[in-house]
């Protein structure tokens, strides 16, 4: 059994973000974030840079001019956008030993991550959340699983012996993980989101993503997130350890949706994960 330092030890394992990514995420959570305090960062780190400028003019964006300065490409993205690419390039950074290992695929966590984190802004844009926030679904499905990845880092052994138990039997994945490990996934990505100090938000939303509480008739990102990983083990899109299973009828209910219409609003799926992926990975 994991006891509570190990979990600890587990966190403390996972990379610090890099001074500039924790420096954006503090700038970008302010209110009145200031596009030129995060611009004066971001030009002290030339892999950012570089980036942003590839994304500002990739297809994606469809700029009908070349943009040159990462002045320009931060108004024109906006904080928001910017934060999210600095966070995700981070966290790529931490999926970047690519391959199985073990019984777990790195490739297909990887895009189980991608379409839970695109599949939950299509949710946002559909059911009119502002504009302004979506960038927040994204990112949360993006990290919703970071915890597996510090248990497979940081308990490889031990890790192993569960996905064992979840290839066999029909176990809960949280429960088993609770079982033989002493803590569970979302628990630990929890406290990663606190040790990145992300935002409280986003660390419930981590903790919540399997059972999200009863949180209002607007969604919100952990019940977008909540739907959007099921979708992903429905459609078999990546793969996470995560039976297929139904949504549940409470929060359906709660958020005036049914699974009809959350097929219909996420068709673009894969087509949306595909372009996040060439400017997030390249
Ligand atoms: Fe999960
Ligand atoms: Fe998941």
């Amino acid at each position: 059994l994991l006891d509570e330092n190990k979990i600890l030890l587990c966190v403390d394992n996972v990379p610090t973000l890099s001074p500039t990514v924790a420096k954006i995420l503090q700038i970008a959570g302010k209110m009145n974030a200031s596009a030129d305090e995060l611009i004066h960062v971001i030009k002290l780190d030339p892999v950012l840079t570089a980036k942003l400028l590839k994304l500002i003019n990739s297809v994606y964006y469809g700029m009908p001019q070349k943009v040159l300065s990462i002045g320009r490409a931060v108004v024109l993205l906006g904080v928001n956008t910017v934060k999210n690419l600095a966070l995700s390039t981070a966290v790529l950074a931490n999926f970047q030993r690519k391959g199985k290992q073990g019984d777990f695929d790195m490739t297909l966590f990887w895009k189980h991550c991608l379409g839970c984190a695109v599949g939950s802004k299509l949710l946002a844009k559909a059911k009119k959340v502002n504009r302004l926030h979506w960038e927040e679904y994204f990112i949360a499905g993006l990290l919703h699983d970071i915890g597996k990845v510090a248990l497979l880092e940081s308990q490889p052994e031990e890790y192993a012996r569960v996905l064992e138990v979840l290839r066999q039997g029909d176990e809960e994945e949280l429960q088993a993980e609770d079982r033989l490990l002493g803590a569970n996934h979302a628990r630990i990505g929890q406290l990663i989101a606190e040790k990145w100090k992300i935002s409280d938000e986003l660390g419930e939303c981590i903790a919540e993503h399997h059972h999200p509480r009863e949180d209002g008739k607007d969604l919100s990102v952990k019940a977008a997130v909540y739907l959007s990983n099921i979708n992903c083990a429905q459609k078999e899109i990546g793969f996470s350890f995560l039976r297929p299973r139904e949504y549940d009828p409470a929060v359906l209910d709660r958020l005036d949706l049914s699974e009809e219409r959350i097929d219909e609003i996420l068709m673009p799926l894969e087509d949306e994960i595909h372009v996040a992926r060439v400017f997030l990975e390249s």
